[in-house]
């Protein structure tokens, strides 16, 4: 039996079923388990970007031309990001978990997808005026390479800075965030030494596995683009990474309430998505 055409839509399901495959048996990158709205318009946008007639003619590209898989990485990345951004949340990090770490000798901080790293930058300047800088580490990963070099160049458009000046004050900052970079031009670039304790460096959160012992992990507005079981994938790496009393971050549209490893953590700030890893496990009696 003949089986019937598919409409539009189910043809498009076959094609970008068939891009995600290419991306990954011919690139390694696996996209299976992201979310398919927001993958769909993504892919979408490349189509457009690069002028294809379709997903098929994309696909033709990212298997013929070895390059071209950087742009299609790129275009489904999304890294988007600002200084202090939920400034609220930097508050609250400010006021309630930088007095907690202050009691570790070193502080190891692992910052998940940090885009082009303008919350890593945020942290280190939290960590420099609460006088813990010197003892702290931030390893900041990503997937993405472009971005990974933006972020170690430390170079933005100097139009952000009015907004992540507010952000800022908002965020608790008691001088002038110009304090910490140079204007030239159209451009403002941070200085040197906020980066001398960032690492930036690639970590894929749909395939490798735990990063660093981290007394905070902070990953916000990545886990929205997975599906369930990548999420759940993503918070169970977190709990491994973390210490004890180790505390997790989330954004705003973020929450670790229905995953496996809710039990393990407590909620230290519902609103600004804020928990903390038990001191002991659960078996134990968790407290
Ligand atoms: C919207 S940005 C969020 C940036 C920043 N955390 C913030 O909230 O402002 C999402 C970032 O997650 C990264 N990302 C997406 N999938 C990833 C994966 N599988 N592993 C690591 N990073 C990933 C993207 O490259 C992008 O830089």
């Amino acid at each position: 039996m003949i089986p019937t055409p598919p409409n539009d839509l189910e043809l498009e399901q076959i094609e970008l079923d068939l891009f995600v495959q290419a991306l990954r048996r011919r690139h390694g990158h696996d996209f299976s388990q992201y979310a398919p709205a927001s993958l769909t318009r993504r892919v979408r946008q490349l189509v457009h970007d690069h002028r294809c007639v379709s997903i098929s003619a994309l696909t033709a590209r990212l298997l013929h031309e070895a390059d071209f898989v950087t742009q299609v990485v790129q275009g489904l990345s999304v890294p988007v990001s600002e200084m202090f951004r939920d400034p609220a949340v930097f508050r609250a990090l400010r006021e309630q978990v930088l007095p907690m770490l202050a009691s570790y000798p070193q502080i190891n901080i692992w910052q998940a997808g940090c885009a082009h790293g303008q919350e890593a930058y945020s942290l280190a300047i939290l960590l420099e005026e609460a006088g813990l800088y010197e003892r702290s580490h931030i390893f900041a990963t990503d997937f993405n390479p472009e971005a990974l070099q933006r972020a170690r160049e430390g170079i933005y458009p100097a139009r952000d800075a009015q907004l992540w000046s507010r952000n800022y004050l908002e965020a608790g900052g008691s001088q002038s965030l110009a304090n910490y970079y140079s204007a030239r031009y159209d451009y403002l670039k941070l200085h040197e030494r906020l980066a001398r304790n960032i690492t930036f460096t690639s970590h894929n959160l749909v395939s490798d596995e735990v990063f660093c012992e981290a007394h905070l992990v902070l990953c916000r507005n990545v886990l929205i683009y997975f599906s369930n079981p990548l999420q759940n994938r993503t918070l169970t790496l977190f709990r491994d990474s973390l210490v004890r009393g180790g505390y997790l971050c989330l954004g705003l549209r973020e929450t670790l309430e229905f995953a496996p490893v809710a039990a393990d953590f407590s909620v230290l700030d519902a609103g600004r998505r804020l928990y903390r890893r038990y001191a002991r496990g659960v078996a134990e009696g968790a407290a």
